[in-house]
């Protein structure tokens, strides 16, 4: 009896999984085909969406792909992080006596020989792999099958950065999936249906832009690319408000605001990052305080700014809806260091801000003074 096994966070699951599977199967011929969820990844630190929303969405996905396909919650059951031996053992018991196939990618392949107890692996089951674009592949020596077919390099964490950070979804998911995630509005589809429908196009746009940018800088930094993503898409969010407005909101929600007296007074508009903050919070019940004190500074910045308030705010002045002039001034130091991009994101808003006679916050007069003090 031939029993193959395949598991994933499907996280959205994609037309990779689909492809891998569909040429395992029409290769070997199983009898059973058992499609393990992983209730949490053990290569992942963050929790990944909901078990069952997951299996779902594998379920919708894969299952016409071949009969005889079982979801199994093996690792639901479980409640806690499940290495692929324990997954073995346990499809060994259900079926005693049968050949087990593990699939896998070919980045798995290689990496495989590190994962836990994988001699167990190797005795116990044999390593069916598709060769994916793009991975190079070494020659192992334990027993696999490499499955003859183009198996595109998709990876669900760029599919979920691609959805958040620019809301529309990409094409390498199946329909069914794309149905479940606009139907459910996953991945931040929610954030972007609130701010197309609040913030004026020009404004939507830029915000998106920031989000490109971020991430760029974020891969480049070793960030948290879903976090980068996040706080550029909810920067702004309060930037569709009139100066009226901003205030109101900040004294409705009793917004504790420095200077902000003089802030009502001479220069509202700066009140958008302390509401984009609240939104973020309050509307959005985004509980990560990185990503929140992201949003909240990147306007005027704030001494030891960590790593992505130091990235949105640089991004948020070197996105290509800007001056092309300036972007690429504040992108090519952001290349060079996260201090001198920052230095520069600042001197161009200073720069600005005096150009059109503005009055300049303290705050933002304290920070520029403090990269003066560390430039020199
Ligand atoms: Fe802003
Ligand atoms: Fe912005």
């Amino acid at each position: 009896m031939k029993v193959l096994i395949y598991g994933g966070s499907f996280d959205p699951v994609h037309k990779g999984h689909y492809s891998i599977l569909k040429a395992a199967c029409s290769y070997l011929k199983p009898d059973k085909v058992h499609i393990f969820t992983a209730y949490q990844s053990p290569f992942k630190n963050k929790s990944p969406r909901p078990f069952a929303l997951r299996k779902q969405m594998a379920q919708e996905a894969l299952s016409s792909i071949y009969s005889n396909i079982i979801f199994d919650d093996f690792e639901l059951e479980q409640k806690r992080v499940v290495y692929t031996y324990e997954t073995i053992k346990y499809v060994k018991k259900l079926y005693p006596g049968c050949q087990v196939y593990l699939l896998v990618g070919t980045d798995c392949l290689n990496d495989m020989p590190r994962w836990k107890n994988s001699e167990y692996i190797f005795q116990n089951s044999v390593i069916v792999a598709g060769i994916r674009k793009g991975v190079t592949f070494k020659t192992q020596d334990f027993k696999y099958i490499l499955l003859k077919g183009d198996f595109p390099l998709i990876s669900s964490t760029n599919i979920r950065l691609a959805i958040l950070s620019n809301g529309l979804l990409p094409n390498s998911l199946l329909p069914t999936t794309e149905e479940r995630i606009e139907k459910d509005l996953m991945y931040g589809l929610d954030l972007h249906k609130w701010l197309e429908a609040h913030l004026k196009p020009k404004r939507y746009l830029h915000v998106k832009l920031v989000a490109q940018a971020s991430v760029e800088l974020g891969r480049l930094y070793g960030a948290n690319l879903e976090d980068c993503a996040l706080a550029a898409v909810l920067h702004d969010s309060g930037k569709s408000m009139s100066n009226e407005e901003l205030i109101n909101y900040a004294i409705k929600n009793n917004l504790k605001v420095r200077d902000f007296k003089d802030i009502c007074k001479f220069s509202p508009s700066l009140l958008h990052s302390e509401v984009s903050y609240h939104i973020a919070k309050n509307v959005f019940k985004i509980k990560n305080t990185e990503v929140l004190n992201a949003v909240r500074h990147h306007t005027l910045g704030r001494k030891n700014m960590s790593l992505l308030e130091q990235i949105i705010f640089i991004s948020d002045m070197a996105s290509k809806d800007r001056k092309i002039k300036d972007a690429r001034i504040v992108k090519q130091a952001a290349l060079t260091s996260l201090q001198a991009g920052v230095f520069a994101a600042m001197k161009v808003k200073l720069e600005w801000t005096i150009a059109n006679s503005k009055w300049v916050a303290p705050t933002g007069i304290e920070f520029w003074n403090e990269l003066c003090l560390k430039n020199n």
